[in-house]
């Protein structure tokens, strides 16, 4: 008889632990939410943007004289107004790889007069119809910061000092009366300079090894800071993965470490396999990259006993594999590449204390969230977690406790929940960002607060498709966000995010 008791309590307790284990791989998960865990404010400018002089980013996309959709400027009023929508902080110009074979001069005075000059990045035809004074134009127009970035490539210190002193110095000198002349009596104001481009890649027009950069671009920072001592300036960190990118950002910080407020990185990434649930996990890479220059950083503050920080400007990011290559970089993106640029603000979120600007590449057509054409404008997929990040994700993020089913992807863990969370003091609310990076099945989610209750209606917004493939087109949003809310009141509150999905829930809560 005993020993029927003991099987019997054997077989329950084997039960008992088989529905547990199945319980974890029922896609249920726990996400435990603390306003005291503390990470960084968020620097807005993590959801800034990029636009080049490349394929109809700048001509047919931001500038278009003559289209019956421009204003008197040539500044297409619809692509303002999806960049207004898009609420974007700051944007980068004009390159990109195009920028270190630019010389800014060839940009300002009476556009009849200005040279027309073959792009060696791109291989194009830059009649430098739009320079400094129209792109300060439309950044106004746009309520944008604008942060330019020098020709460390082809260019030189006296270039890069001197476009300083026409944009910021107010006059009596030889480039601020130029910029006067050229009808703009106010300095710019242009606070964010990048010292160069990928200086690290070989594609690079006058890449340089990192002892080259950084002897150079310390030349050329001192300078441009005397000229105005209130600039920001950003290093060229790594964009060339294949090679020792750690030893790139130590030394360029070892020789800029007194001169510079930003280190950049980039990243890109793709999914030529179509292996999706890879593809989902590749942007864990720019998480670790973060993470090794963070190490980086404050090891070179230490030594050369640097109070002030530097943080990460991670100024190009995106999905771009499919138009590579092909003239004009026009990617049309899908439902899973919008999961993926999400996974990529989450990151910035969750790295908020480092990361202080990010920018995605680009803006208009090239690698874009607006697609233009003649007769209009669209939204790509990547626009709505974009639009979703930098209208509602600010304050103080924090960091989230996240109990989920995980997959593998070589020898890496991947949690199907890719999430990053913060905290508005301001306006009482918790924002909760969640990809549910599952391709087929919804993940039900306990989320509960630690410090304080929720009460109100939450906001849930969802950006998903019928399909991982869905793009979308002139005629269709197939992927488009969809809001609704939720009455929550009390410690937690269950929510099933749905396959394949991007959601931003807005929590009201009550913290004292
Ligand atoms: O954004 C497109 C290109 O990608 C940029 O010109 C370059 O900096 C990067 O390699």
């Amino acid at each position: 008889m005993k020993t029927i008791a003991r099987q019997l309590t054997i077989a329950l307790i084997s039960i008992f632990l088989t529905a547990s284990i199945t319980f974890a791989q029922n896609n249920q998960a726990r996400i435990k939410l603390d306003i005291e865990r503390q990470i960084g404010e968020i620097d807005k400018m993590i959801y800034g943007n990029f636009v080049e002089h490349l394929g109809r980013c700048i001509y047919g996309g931001i500038y278009e004289p003559g289209s019956p959709l421009s204003d008197e400027n040539g500044f297409r009023k619809d692509v303002m107004k999806a960049t207004k929508e898009l609420n974007v902080p700051i944007i980068r110009w004009p390159g990109g790889n195009f920028v270190s074979g630019y010389h800014w001069e060839d940009g300002i005075g009476p556009v009849d007069q200005r040279p027309t000059r073959i792009d060696l990045a791109w291989g194009f035809r830059e009649d430098n119809s739009f320079g400094t004074d129209e792109y300060i134009d439309w950044c106004r127009e746009v309520n944008t910061e604008p942060y330019f970035c020098v020709n460390l490539g082809t260019g030189t210190m006296d270039e890069a000092r001197n476009w300083v002193e026409y944009c910021n110095v107010e006059k009596g000198t030889y480039y601020s009366d130029l910029r006067i002349k050229n009808g703009h009596k106010g300095p710019h104001n242009v606070k964010y300079w990048g010292l160069g481009n990928e200086m690290d890649g070989h594609w690079q027009m006058g890449h340089k090894n990192a002892e080259d950069y950084g002897k150079f671009a310390l030349e050329a920072s001192k300078l441009m800071k005397w000229i105005d001592k209130d600039i920001k300036l950003v290093a060229a960190g790594s964009s060339n993965y294949g090679g020792d990118w750690i030893h790139w950002n130590r030394r360029v910080l070892e020789y800029l470490v007194h001169h510079v407020d930003y280190i950049a990185l980039h990243n890109y990434v793709e999914n030529r396999e179509n292996n999706y649930y890879k593809f989902m996990a590749t942007t864990q890479f720019a998480e670790e990259a973060i993470k090794i220059t963070e190490g980086i950083i404050r090891e070179e503050l230490s030594k050369a006993k640097r109070i002030d920080p530097i943080y990460i400007a991670f100024d190009e990011y995106n999905v771009w594999y499919r138009a590579q290559g092909q003239e004009g970089n026009e990617e049309i993106y899908n439902l899973e590449d919008a999961l993926v640029v999400a996974t990529y603000l989450n990151i910035f979120v969750r790295n908020a204390h480092i990361v202080k600007m990010a920018n995605l590449a680009q803006l208009v057509n090239v690698i874009a969230p607006i697609f233009t054409t003649e007769k209009g404008l669209f939204y790509q997929t990547i626009f709505y977690p974009l639009q979703l990040f930098a209208n509602n994700c600010f304050g103080t993020a924090i960091d989230a406790f996240v109990d989920c089913d995980t997959y593998q992807v070589k020898d890496r863990e991947v949690p199907y929940l890719d999430v990053s969370s913060a905290y508005d003091k301001e306006n009482d609310k918790i924002i909760l960002n969640v990809v549910n990076r599952h391709k087929d099945t919804a993940i039900s989610t306990e989320i509960s607060s630690q410090y304080g209750i929720f009460n109100g209606e939450a906001t849930i917004s969802v950006v998903n498709g019928n399909d991982i493939k869905d793009e979308n087109s002139m005629e269709k949003q197939m992927v488009k966000t969809q809001t609704s809310s939720m009455k929550v009141k009390g410690e937690e509150f269950t929510y099933s995010f749905p396959a394949h999905s991007y959601t931003m829930i807005t929590i009201p809560v009550e913290a004292d």
